[in-house]
């Protein structure tokens, strides 16, 4: 356990540092005040924080040691970030990272020949894409799509595996490869030709929200009860959320600043993206850190916060600009963040405590394993 938790460390470190960059954004007094701290925010939480988490649980999935490589090289490059060392430094080990995550799914891939797998695999090559543009000076505006892309990509991946429970028609499948490949296309063309890239790139997010609505087990899900529940839940709502990114992709194509630029980004990736991290939790922490964490009711509250949170912010204080809404929403989405990880911790320990030799579940080989989900 303890050297898992080594390499989620700069994956912690990198959300609070994150955090406290968000602060400086919106204008507010931070803890930590640094010149590069609002340059980094971004890729900090997108591939230090997210990207490291995701590698980890895949490196656990594989088995071997060099899977541990991406993981590290992320948190690695995360923490370099963070250090008054060059910039350039962090990014290049950014990139090696993601480049280790595409060979992570490689060996994935020849085990299971699994589309999910695939889907994956191409979210990882869209985040090194990311990770290349944004080494190359180009601006935030432009890199978003394909850090935004590799999120969406990783998820499908994990919900289409998940879907299989309910046993998908081969049309099906098929139809959701072709969405993600129009995903891919729209975050090449986005770049290219960004009028009718982004409109692209819109409709391809929803695309895909309309494939989860209908084949996600989370709409059955959702009539059951405690952790199936709770995870559905927290899964639909950021299926919304990313329909809410998509339909601004869509009616407003490119957006660089301002109120529809952090209702964008933020709808994704603490919507979409959070969401996905809090509902997945109670079964990624088992598998990666040997550890029991057991569902409880109190788990909701966090994730209520970071949903009525983000309307203030997005739907009141983005979309009629007000300021204030923006701030308070921003400060209100810190605190659920900061309130989930407090309550995974204790509900880590309590736990731990209670039942100091538990059964540790076996890595598991993915996300979410279907026992844990089905109904
Ligand atoms: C938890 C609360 C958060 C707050 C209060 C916050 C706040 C902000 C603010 C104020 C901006 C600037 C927006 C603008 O220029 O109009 C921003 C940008 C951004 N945020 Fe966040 N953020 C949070 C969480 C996250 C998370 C969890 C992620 C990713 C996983 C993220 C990714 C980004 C990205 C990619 C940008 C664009 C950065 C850039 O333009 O350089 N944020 N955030």
């Amino acid at each position: 356990m303890i050297r898992r938790v080594v390499f989620l460390l700069p994956a912690g470190l990198a959300m609070l540092a994150g955090l406290d960059a968000a602060l400086l954004l919106l204008g507010l007094p931070a803890p930590l005040t640094t010149d590069r701290l609002p340059d980094i925010h971004g890729m900090l939480l997108v591939l230090g924080f997210v990207g490291t988490v995701i590698a980890l649980e895949r490196a656990v999935a594989l088995r071997t040691r060099l899977g541990f490589a991406a993981p590290a090289l992320l948190g690695l490059g995360a923490l370099t970030l963070l250090s008054p060392a060059p910039v350039r430094a962090g990014q290049i080990l950014l990139i090696a990272g993601c480049g280790a995550l595409i060979g992570v799914y490689v060996p994935l891939f020849r085990r299971s020949h699994d589309e999910s797998v695939m889907i994956q695999a191409l979210g990882a090559v869209l985040a090194l894409g990311g990770a290349v543009l944004w080494a190359a000076g180009l601006p935030m505006a432009d890199v978003l799509p394909w850090l935004a892309g590799f999120i969406v990509a990783t998820i499908v991946g994990e919900r289409l595996e998940l879907a299989r429970v309910v046993r998908l028609a081969p049309r099906t499948v098929n139809h959701l490869l072709a969405l993600v490949a129009c995903l891919m296309a729209a975050v090449t063309a986005a770049l290219l030709w960004p009028g009718p890239g982004h409109a692209l790139l819109g409709a391809s997010v929803l695309a895909l929200v309309a494939w989860l609505s209908v084949h996600d087990v989370a709409r059955r899900t959702i009539r059951s009860s405690g952790l199936p529940r709770f995870m559905a839940g927290c899964l639909l709502a950021g299926y919304a959320w990313l329909a809410v990114a998509g339909g601004i992709w869509l009616l407003h194509g490119r957006t660089v600043e301002g109120f529809a630029y952090d209702a964008v980004i933020h709808s994704v990736f603490l919507g979409f993206t959070l969401s996905m991290i809090f509902a997945h939790a109670p079964v990624i922490l088992p598998a990666v850190l040997r550890v029991r964490l057991p569902y409880h009711p109190v788990m909701i509250v966090p994730a209520v916060l970071l949903h009525a949170s983000l309307a203030l912010r997005v739907l009141v204080g983005d979309a009629r600009q007000i300021e204030w809404a923006r701030q308070v929403g921003g400060v209100l989405n810190i605190t659920a963040v900061l309130l989930f990880v407090v309550v995974t911790v204790t509900s880590i320990v309590v736990a731990s405590r209670r039942s100091p030799t538990p059964r540790h579940p076996a890595a598991s080989p993915s996300l979410t394993p279907a026992a844990t989900v089905a109904p």
